[in-house]
């Protein structure tokens, strides 16, 4: 069979500039699902690090586990850890993001920080720690905590605010811990999800989590690491959940992935799904020159073989390109910035006297006259706007 142009064409091509990643544990998933075993061959760490170097991606993310097993011994550990720092050096690859996996054992099965088991508790500090040990080890400057466990099914076996109260607590030992070592810049983010594996999770949504930032020892250590998969899971704007960290300076990292609203989740290739909200996320991400990575947190299609992960892969980076492409093109369109201009109907007298409180501002706003009829007949044309915005994803502007 050929293959399909974009296998050999140089356009949308991934560059290091790009600052693309994925997360390994994505390539090297093996399509097992609740209803159904394995349906790909084990990946080794290393050969997912080489893949992913090789399709141009910046850099990568890995839980401890993908690594080295937590029954390694010590020096066990530190050969793979050799290893990868030396595919890293000859790949030219960075490892940006590490998180601790806290979600597999069956010691888990109650959550790690918020267990009701001290021990576990106790135990998902050890784990943490030696993670972020690691993560020093290989240049991970970002660590993410990404609660699957922490929740509850049965809601009279645990206290949500004890829960509440023991994940602050680990947050603030683990980022004495940074500090004690000395590993600053390394910064944490908290992934939300609201449900799956538990049947509900605590820190669900972004909100929750920058509402639980400034209640922590650090804050300023403290991030979000929002997935639109797991907003899309609720079926709120992805495009927002992730304007709202980027806006409070809480966009540490982020997954990027497709999803239908309101389901399991799907953890599809990026762009698969919900095309125009995706291209809203790419623009939000561009405009702003966000200068952190472009990750890529999603699973290849069960039905797919170890030859279909790379065109997964392939799949997420272009889509992320001619969306970014479709963005450049969005905002140099001459009618979509004349309707921007008329829509705005902008007003600098009035905006300063906006822009902040003072009792002169106070003043000028109570003695001026509005006539709300007449800005009523502003005309908005939301609709060619949105038209046009459709016919450039379509490709025919
Ligand atoms: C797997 C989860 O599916 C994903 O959302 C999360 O980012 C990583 N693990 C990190 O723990
Ligand atoms: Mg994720």
């Amino acid at each position: 069979m050929p293959l399909p142009r974009w296998k050999t064409e140089k356009k949308f091509t991934p560059r290091r500039s790009d600052r693309f990643a994925f997360g390994i544990w994505c390539v090297m998933n093996r399509g097992r699902d609740p209803f159904g075993e394995e349906t790909r061959p084990r990946m080794d760490a290393l050969d997912a690090v080489r893949g992913l170097a090789k399709k141009g991606c910046a850099s990568f993310e890995f839980h401890d586990d993908d690594l080295v097993s937590p029954a390694a011994s010590l020096k066990e550990r530190e050969k793979r850890v050799r290893d990868l720092k030396r595919v890293m050096a000859e790949s030219g690859i960075a490892a940006t993001m590490a998180t601790c996996n806290l979600t597999f054992h069956k010691c888990f099965k109650d959550g790690a920080f918020t267990s009701n088991d001290a021990r576990v508790r106790a135990y998902a500090l050890q784990k943490t720690m030696r993670l972020i040990d690691l993560a020093a080890q290989v240049g991970a400057e970002i660590i993410v905590f990404w609660g699957g466990r922490e929740g509850v099914e049965v809601e009279a076996s645990k206290s949500p605010q004890e829960a509440l109260r023991r994940y602050r607590e680990a947050i603030n030992f683990l980022s004495h811990y940074v500090r004690q070592n000395r590993y600053e810049p390394m910064r944490f983010a908290i992934e939300p999800k609201p449900n799956e594996p538990r049947g509900d999770l605590f820190l669900p949504t972004a909100g929750h989590v920058l509402g639980f930032i400034p209640t922590c020892d650090h804050p300023d250590m403290l991030g979000v690491n929002p997935e639109i998969e797991h907003c899309r899971m609720q079926g709120l704007n992805a495009c927002h959940d992730v304007a709202q960290c980027l806006e409070a300076g809480k966009l540490f990292d982020i997954h990027l992935g497709a999803q239908k609203p309101l389901r399991f989740d799907q953890d599809m290739r990026f762009g698969a799904e919900d095309l125009k909200e995706t291209f809203f996320i790419v623009k939000l991400l561009e405009d702003a020159a966000w200068p952190g990575t472009r990750t890529f947190d999603a699973h290849p299609y069960r039905t797919e073989d170890e030859d279909g992960v790379w065109d997964f892969v392939d799949g997420c980076l272009r889509a992320y390109l001619i969306l970014k492409e479709k963005v450049a093109r969005w905002n140099a369109d001459p009618a979509i910035r004349a309707l921007r201009e008329e829509i705005a109907c902008r007003d600098p007298v009035l905006e300063a006297a906006c822009a902040a409180f003072s009792p002169a501002n106070a003043q000028a706003l109570l003695a001026r006259h509005f006539d709300p009829d007449a800005l009523a007949a502003h005309r908005l044309r939301y609709e060619v706007l949105d038209q046009l915005t459709q016919e450039v994803l379509l490709g025919v502007r």
